[in-house]
């Protein structure tokens, strides 16, 4: 049997999520990863067989790793010795553009971990184990990523506080566009906080900025003013390119998809290169806008969320 766990896109607030300010995600339903289970010979232990890499990873030759990290945590949750077995690892989801491949993939790991050992974690668990297997990867993540991706519905974010399900009444029609340059989430948001401590008031006051533009971004989201949403991605993207993650290439994919229409556009996740979030006013216009993209030569993403679906 195959575990799966989605992309994710942040809608609002990365990187000011790091220093407590609240974010909005949403999972990306329709790009993800798998992972499935196949015993082994007595002895062989556990091989994590991450087959996009062409990398096989054990705990005892690999035990800093992210995968290694997740599923020691669901050993010891489940309070079972390391079995012999196989997981199998794919993923659909770019990685290092900022659409939670490595909280995907963790998911998926732990997921058909737990249940080749006979149980099934709650998305609170597994967002957890995640958690502690980004550390890793990420130095000092939020958390948004682990819990959008676990419990794969839109949330309201505060670091340190349980998610609260978020809801729009409307349906929101989203596009990503993809520069095509990957980038470290542990590089961009370690490079965050150098400049912060060289200028905190500056920084403190940036991340209050967007943290403003969050909240309002929820009552419009909530209220279905859509084109205020989109306003409000467009001053959430002017903050990221001054706290020095932007890049001419996120900005020229901003310029395409507003001329195409959208309501708005920013970059997603830590920047540096990786994709924008476009918001579209309706399904014809998420067409014109992904059409904007490829005719360009960009790779782009459809998805949705919202409208009580
Ligand atoms: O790894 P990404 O690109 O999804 O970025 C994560 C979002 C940040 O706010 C930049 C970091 C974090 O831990 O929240």
């Amino acid at each position: 049997m195959e575990f799966t766990a989605p992309g994710k896109v942040i809608l609002f607030g990365e990187h000011a999520v790091v220093y407590g300010h609240p974010a909005i995600a949403v999972p990306l339903s329709g790009l993800r990863a798998r992972a499935w289970t196949e015993p082994t010979r007595d002895g062989a232990g556990l091989v994590i067989h991450a087959r996009d890499l062409g990398q096989r990873l054990t705990l005892d030759g690999d035990p800093e790793h992210q995968f290694s990290v997740a599923a020691q945590a669901v050993l010891a949750r489940v309070g079972a010795p390391e079995p012999n077995a196989t997981v199998n690892l794919e993923s659909a989801i770019p990685s290092a553009a900022g659409m939670g491949s490595s909280a995907a993939t963790s998911t998926a790991v732990c997921r058909a971990l737990a249940a080749h050992l006979g149980t099934k974690m709650s998305a609170t668990d597994v967002s957890n184990i995640v958690f502690q297997a980004e550390r890793v990867v990420h130095g000092t993540p939020s958390g948004i990523d682990n819990t959008v991706v676990a419990h794969e519905e839109p949330v309201w974010f505060t670091s340190g506080e349980p998610p609260r399900p978020f809801r729009s009444p409307d349906r929101c029609f989203l596009v990503l566009g993809d520069t095509g340059i990957t980038a470290s989430t542990g590089e961009l948001v370690a490079g965050v906080r150098k400049r912060r401590n060289a200028e905190p008031r500056l920084y403190d006051g940036y991340f209050a900025e967007i943290g403003a533009r969050v909240s309002d971004a929820r009552k419009a989201l909530e209220a279905g003013e859509l084109k205020r949403v989109g306003k409000l991605m467009d001053t959430n993207h002017e903050l990221l390119n001054n706290i020095g993650v932007g890049h001419p290439k996120l900005d020229e994919l901003a310029a395409i998809v507003r001329d195409a229409g959208a309501l708005g556009a920013k970059l997603t996740g830590k920047g540096g290169g990786g994709n924008i979030v476009a918001l579209a006013a309706g399904v014809d216009s998420q067409t014109a806008v992904t059409q904007a993209l490829t005719e360009a030569g960009y790779t782009a993403y459809e998805t949705a969320f919202g409208g009580g679906t």
